[in-house]
């Protein structure tokens, strides 16, 4: 979700930027042709097959919005942490020269939100999951520029709001098991439920919602940002029957949870022994070769099975 209300880690005034994200970059971006940005202002043009002019493609420029992000990363200090209206190009950080999504010119952002499915599909299918019978309102994308900071994963926690009460508290990076975390939960908890009570709670505009935050080293709690309460948004080390429904968030001291009436259950990964590989490493993989190899796509299967079928009956 986009934020307007990042406080930032570093506690300066200028922590974000936001821009209109023009027609013709939203085209570009969603385009499978060329990458590198140096030509002209329109959407590429792809040259016609087998014409003399096939190697001379050339990707398009954007000279102005082009000098409004630079603007931008400058008044950010140099480095950004680029997202759209909703997602970060998460899945993408592996194909950056330095393997991160710190961006210090539009090119880095390029790369990182043409390879990320995440872009793709807050650019093409946004509302999947919603439910209101607004199935296709206007919107306008934005390009959020966020001053970029050093993050330490395991500071990082997924909190579910549901009815404006905090019910649930998740590591962010379950992945890992960090030693701090398991000795401090009931600190931590605390926190971060004091920081929903001053900060967030009564104010957003709906009732129920996810937020992320952040814990530095001084103890003290920043907004990351929003997300939508449900299945687009990962419930980590929860799942959604039980936060939608509350079963097995009431009365379960094995987590941390006092029979106090307003403590969130805290869930943290308890030992080494539960470590489990980065969700991201399947975005490593074409999107075909995932979606064959777990059958998700049974028309893509159809089509490859074809495929095999037509190639045997050729030999
Ligand atoms: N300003 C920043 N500088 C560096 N890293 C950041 C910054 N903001 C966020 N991150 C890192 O990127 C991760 C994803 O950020 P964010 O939650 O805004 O993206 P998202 O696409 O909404 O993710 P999700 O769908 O999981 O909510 C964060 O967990 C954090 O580790
Ligand atoms: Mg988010």
């Amino acid at each position: 979700m986009c934020i307007t209300f990042w406080e930032g880690v570093t506690g300066e005034k200028e922590k974000c930027v936001i821009l209109p994200l023009p027609e013709n970059v939203k085209e570009y971006l969603l385009d499978d042709g060329t990458l590198v940005v140096s030509g002209r202002e329109d959407p590429p043009s792809h040259a016609q097959e087998g014409s003399d002019d096939a190697e001379e493609i050339q990707a398009p420029e954007f000279p102005e919005f082009t000098a409004k992000v630079q603007e931008a990363i400058s008044s950010l200090g140099g480095s950004v942490f680029p997202k759209l209206n909703w997602s970060a190009p998460r899945d993408a950080y592996w194909i950056a020269m330095n393997s991160s999504l710190k961006c210090k010119a539009l090119s880095d952002i390029f790369l990182l939100f043409k390879s990320s499915d995440f872009i793709t599909r807050d650019l093409t299918q946004p509302f999947i999951h919603c439910t209101d019978d607004s199935p296709d309102p206007s919107l306008d994308y934005e390009l959020v520029l966020r001053k970029w900071c050093e993050l330490i994963p395991g500071a990082e926690f997924r909190c579910f709001v549901k009815e404006n009460k905090l019910i649930g508290i998740s590591q962010r990076d379950y992945t890992q098991y960090y030693d701090h975390i398991s000795k401090q939960h009931e600190e931590i908890c605390r926190s971060i439920q004091e920081f929903f009570k001053k900060h967030i709670q009564y104010k957003f505009l709906d009732e129920d919602f996810v937020f992320d935050v952040y814990r530095d080293s001084r103890g003290r709690t920043w907004l990351i940002d929003f997300n939508p309460f449900g299945e687009v948004t990962d419930s980590l080390l929860f799942t959604w029957e039980e936060l939608t429904s509350g079963k097995n968030l009431k009365g379960d001291h094995d987590e941390g949870e006092t029979t106090e009436q307003d403590c969130p259950v805290f869930r943290c990964t308890n030992s080494k022994v539960t470590v489990q590989p980065s969700p991201y490493l399947s975005y490593r993989l074409p999107k075909d070769f995932v979606d064959l190899s777990t059958g998700e796509d049974v028309h893509k299967l159809i089509d490859f099975l074809k495929l095999v079928r037509s190639n045997e009956n050729n030999f």
